[in-house]
């Protein structure tokens, strides 16, 4: 039998009512399980950290987490403390510094849920977006001078390297043909963004070559939302930048029922460093405290991370235990429910207990 080390980063608002949610999931899986047991250890990473100490993660943080085989990370931003501080204090400084470059975002329609989109069926919308995770508008260059005079300046600036988009253009169509459909579409704006967008779409025709069963398509960000909207079947894998992902997969969060069920992968394909499992949501300050909070995005965020993990079977009957529930009505506000975090929690565990 194997025991997975996990390292539970709950963070801060929402996050440890998801993530004590999904750590409890995962116990009841390895308790019906003769394959794997799980040890997690708990970091108090986060915000209150960062009011007690001043940084949101010690200085070593990251070579505590280093030895762990994967992290289970809830989310962080607190209405006191600047968003940019806690994001780049840890939830970045953790991508970036196990250089998990891959963000994995499936969407799908889950038994029993509705589309806001009329005419929307569970088979028109089944994807699954890839985020450039390390570079692109979100690789931290640029800065800040004169700050408060009128000739105040601060820029931003977008990073594509060679390397960069090679290697998340090669994850893509990878994962395209690993899908029935072998359908991958490259988002882009390279008519306005003429340097590092063009480079992006050269790599993109280049990597194709290596992939000649995947069919591919280019698509502009903005007329992106509109195929998203008005024609989800003709989409399947996606590949976009760290910016245009970060917003096209809300999107498809929404489209799918709400934002409160989608997972994310921050995964370092090569296994160098441990990959982070997190819903996609956010802190949610509006309803924390409340225990009304949809767990189901950490639960398949839980499913990604035990499928990671090489526990696939594990991972097939938590989804199907998540879907027995939310067919059977039993769901948060987010969904048009009236169930608590706890009730679908214990929901799910009873369909784990039974399967
Ligand atoms: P958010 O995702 O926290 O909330 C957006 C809306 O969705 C809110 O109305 C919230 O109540 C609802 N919602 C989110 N998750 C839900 C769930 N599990 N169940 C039911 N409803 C849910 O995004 P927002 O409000 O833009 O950001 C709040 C804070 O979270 C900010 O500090 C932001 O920087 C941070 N954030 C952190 C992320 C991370 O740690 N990965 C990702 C996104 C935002
Ligand atoms: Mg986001």
């Amino acid at each position: 039998m194997k025991t997975y080390v996990i390292a539970a980063i709950p963070g801060d608002g929402i996050g440890p009512e998801v993530i004590g949610a999904g750590v409890a999931v995962l116990q009841s899986l390895a308790r019906h399980s003769n394959r794997f047991s799980l040890a997690v250890t708990d970091f108090d990473y986060g915000s209150d950290h960062y009011r007690r100490h001043g940084v949101m993660m010690p200085a070593d943080g990251l070579d505590r987490l280093r030895g762990f085989d994967a992290l289970y990370f809830g989310a962080v931003g607190a209405p006191d403390i600047p968003d940019d501080v806690t994001l780049w204090g840890l939830r970045l400084a953790i991508c970036q510094g196990f250089d998990q470059y891959a963000n994995v975002r499936p969407t799908r329609i889950l038994a029993g849920l509705r589309s806001p989109l009329r005419d929307c069926s569970p088979d028109d919308l089944d994807w699954v977006i890839v985020r450039e995770n390390s570079e692109g508008e979100y690789a931290g260059q640029g800065g800040r001078s004169h700050r408060g005079h009128p000739e105040e300046i601060a820029t931003e600036v977008a990073i594509f390297t060679r390397a960069g988009v090679a290697r998340i253009m090669r994850f893509a169509f990878a994962l395209a043909q690993s899908r029935p459909r072998k359908r991958l579409t490259v988002v882009t704006k390279s008519n306005a963004q003429r340097h590092g967008m063009v480079l992006w779409d050269e790599i993109a025709a280049e990597t194709a070559t290596q992939f000649p069963d995947v069919a591919w398509d280019k698509m502009l960000v903005d007329a992106m939302t509109v195929r998203m909207v008005h024609d989800p079947a003709s989409l399947d894998t996606v590949v976009a930048t760290n910016l245009h992902a970060d917003i096209l997969s809300d999107l498809a969060a929404a489209l799918a029922g709400s934002i409160g069920i989608a997972p994310t992968a921050n995964l370092n394909p090569e296994r160098r460093f441990p990959s982070m499992f997190e819903p996609i949501h956010g802190s949610a300050f509006d309803i924390m405290g409340k225990g009304i909070a949809n767990p189901v995005g950490a639960f398949w965020t839980a499913a990604q991370m035990l499928d990671h993990l090489g526990e696939t079977e594990a991972a097939a009957r938590l989804m199907a235990a998540v879907e027995l529930v939310t067919a059977s009505g039993i769901r948060t506000r987010d969904l048009g429910g009236e169930a608590t975090t706890k009730q679908v929690t214990e929901a799910v565990i009873g369909a784990i207990e039974q399967g």
